[in-house]
Protein backbone atom coordinates (compact mmCIF):
# COMPACT_ATOMS: atom_id res chain seq x y z
CA UNK A 1 0.00 0.00 0.00
CA UNK A 2 1.21 3.08 -0.74
CA UNK A 3 1.47 6.27 1.51
CA UNK A 4 3.28 8.20 -0.78
CA UNK A 5 1.71 8.13 -4.26
CA UNK A 6 3.93 10.83 -6.01
CA UNK A 7 6.84 9.20 -5.33
CA UNK A 8 5.45 5.42 -5.10
CA UNK A 9 6.85 5.06 -1.27
CA UNK A 10 4.88 2.21 0.43
CA UNK A 11 4.37 1.31 4.01
CA UNK A 12 6.85 -0.67 4.58
CA UNK A 13 9.32 1.73 3.05
CA UNK A 14 8.03 4.30 5.56
CA UNK A 15 8.73 1.66 8.26
CA UNK A 16 12.16 0.85 7.29
CA UNK A 17 13.44 4.33 7.04
CA UNK A 18 11.58 5.17 10.66
CA UNK A 19 13.64 1.94 12.13
CA UNK A 20 17.02 3.15 10.05
CA UNK A 21 16.34 6.86 12.25
CA UNK A 22 14.02 9.10 10.18
CA UNK A 23 12.84 11.93 12.57
CA UNK A 24 10.62 13.73 9.38
CA UNK A 25 8.56 12.92 6.98
CA UNK A 26 10.92 14.69 4.37
CA UNK A 27 13.51 12.44 5.66
CA UNK A 28 11.82 9.60 5.31
CA UNK A 29 11.29 10.41 1.74
CA UNK A 30 14.88 11.18 1.29
CA UNK A 31 16.30 7.84 2.51
CA UNK A 32 14.83 6.56 -0.72
CA UNK A 33 15.73 9.05 -2.87
CA UNK A 34 12.79 10.99 -3.08
CA UNK A 35 11.29 14.54 -2.35
CA UNK A 36 7.78 15.97 -1.07
CA UNK A 37 5.74 16.21 -4.01
CA UNK A 38 2.16 17.62 -3.38
CA UNK A 39 2.65 17.09 0.22
CA UNK A 40 -0.63 15.36 1.19
CA UNK A 41 1.16 12.19 2.59
CA UNK A 42 3.37 14.42 4.49
CA UNK A 43 1.03 13.93 7.84
CA UNK A 44 0.45 10.29 7.58
CA UNK A 45 3.95 9.87 7.41
CA UNK A 46 4.39 12.51 10.31
CA UNK A 47 2.03 10.50 12.48
CA UNK A 48 3.57 7.06 11.17
CA UNK A 49 6.97 8.73 13.12
CA UNK A 50 5.31 9.95 16.52
CA UNK A 51 3.93 6.21 16.59
CA UNK A 52 7.03 4.37 15.74
CA UNK A 53 5.66 2.66 12.75
CA UNK A 54 2.89 2.68 10.34
CA UNK A 55 1.06 -0.17 11.53
CA UNK A 56 0.73 1.67 14.97
CA UNK A 57 -0.68 5.15 13.75
CA UNK A 58 -4.38 4.91 15.15
CA UNK A 59 -5.69 7.05 12.13
CA UNK A 60 -4.03 4.65 9.49
CA UNK A 61 -5.35 1.28 11.08
CA UNK A 62 -8.97 2.88 11.98
CA UNK A 63 -9.12 3.27 7.97
CA UNK A 64 -8.28 -0.10 6.81
S1 LIG B 1 1.79 11.90 -1.95
FE1 LIG B 1 3.74 12.20 -1.08
S2 LIG B 1 4.41 14.07 -1.92
FE2 LIG B 1 2.52 13.70 -2.91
Amino acid sequence: MYVCNCNGVTRAEVDEAITAGALAPEQVLAHHGCEPCCGQCLPEIAEGITCGGMGKARSLVAAE
